[in-house]
């Protein structure tokens, strides 16, 4: 079956690398707004398998350009049409916390279930359920780890320490640590309010006198990293770097968490952001090759 991969603008450098690795063509998603606010999305040259290439930060006005790429995607003949979203949004509000709230994951999960055939996505943000297919569900979903990504980019120091903010960063935290021989920390955080974190690190004081990455799968209002990194400053630590899978940070974030003690802040080529230089691609490309999408 022919496929490619189709890009929206912002996405053409990453999308293009990943078809480069999957030895299929590149093709680009234009997109034009009228003036009224509403987008025409055209593609060409539509294959039988279609992989749509579009990170969702940022995600109200992208997704409804996404639904609008994967309807001109199968009325152009294609036959599958998969999402490949590295950054998947609106998996955090897995439950309405308050009365009233709607529960955007469901929504969001299930909007996609009906537009696509497939989802794959980088290290979703997922709490209160195990796997991505309970989000997403009646499509094949796959969440792909970007720990050997993270892993590659540590930086080779004697006695580095790396730093979990949170319980639920746990396991990964651990998987890149354990093949590295690494030391771990993890935090125990209650979120109080959208910037306004409670943060507690037990055994913070074995941080005195090391360097320490902090790890984490998402920035965004920067508000754990600058807890974290504040506690970890206080105790003594050695030079503070941050880590993370996604990028979502302002820039007055990002000066923040540097304000905030930490010297080096680097996310992956996710999303586009000051802080994206880790790349991805070959897992990306694997995660395609491994979920059947291309031969
Ligand atoms: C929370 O559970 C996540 O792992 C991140 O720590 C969190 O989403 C980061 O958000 P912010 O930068 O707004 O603190």
């Amino acid at each position: 079956m022919s496929c490619a991969v189709f890009a929206f603008p912002e996405a053409m450098k990453p999308a293009s690398d990943l078809s480069g690795l999957l030895g299929v063509p590149c093709r680009s998603v234009e997109v034009r707004a009228f003036p009224d606010g509403e987008s025409l999305v055209r593609v060409a040259e539509v294959t039988q398998v279609a992989i749509l290439y579009r990170s969702l930060d940022r995600p109200n006005g992208k997704l409804v350009e996404l639904l609008l790429a994967a309807s001109a995607l199968r009325d152009g003949g294609a036959q599958r049409v998969m999402l490949l979203a590295p950054y998947l949004a609106y998996m955090r509000q897995d439950k309405a916390f308050h009365p009233g709230e709607a529960v955007s994951q469901r929504v969001i999960g299930r909007l996609i279930a009906d537009h696509f055939d497939a989802l794959a996505t980088l290290d979703p943000h997922l709490h209160r359920i195990k796997r991505l297919d309970q989000a997403v569900p009646g499509i094949p979903a796959f969440g792909l780890s970007a720990a050997p990504a993270l892993a590659a980019a540590m930086p080779q120091k004697s006695d580095l320490l790396l730093v979990g903010p949170d319980a639920e960063s746990r396991p990964w935290v651990e998987a890149i640590a354990g093949p590295l021989g690494l030391d771990v920390l993890v935090g125990e955080k209650r979120r109080c309010g959208d910037r306004e974190v409670d943060l507690a690190i037990p055994g913070i004081e074995r941080v005195a006198g090391r360097p320490v990455v902090l790890v984490d799968d998402v920035i965004s209002s920067g508000t754990t990293l600058i807890a974290a990194a504040t506690m970890l400053r206080d105790s003594g630590a050695g030079e503070i770097e941050a880590i993370a899978t996604h990028g979502l940070a302002s820039s007055e974030a990002l000066a923040q968490i540097s304000g905030a003690g930490v010297s080096r802040i680097r996310t992956t080529l996710s999303v586009a952001n000051p802080t994206a230089c880790i790349p991805i691609a070959d897992i990306l490309a694997n995660g395609v090759r491994s979920a059947g999408w291309i031969a």
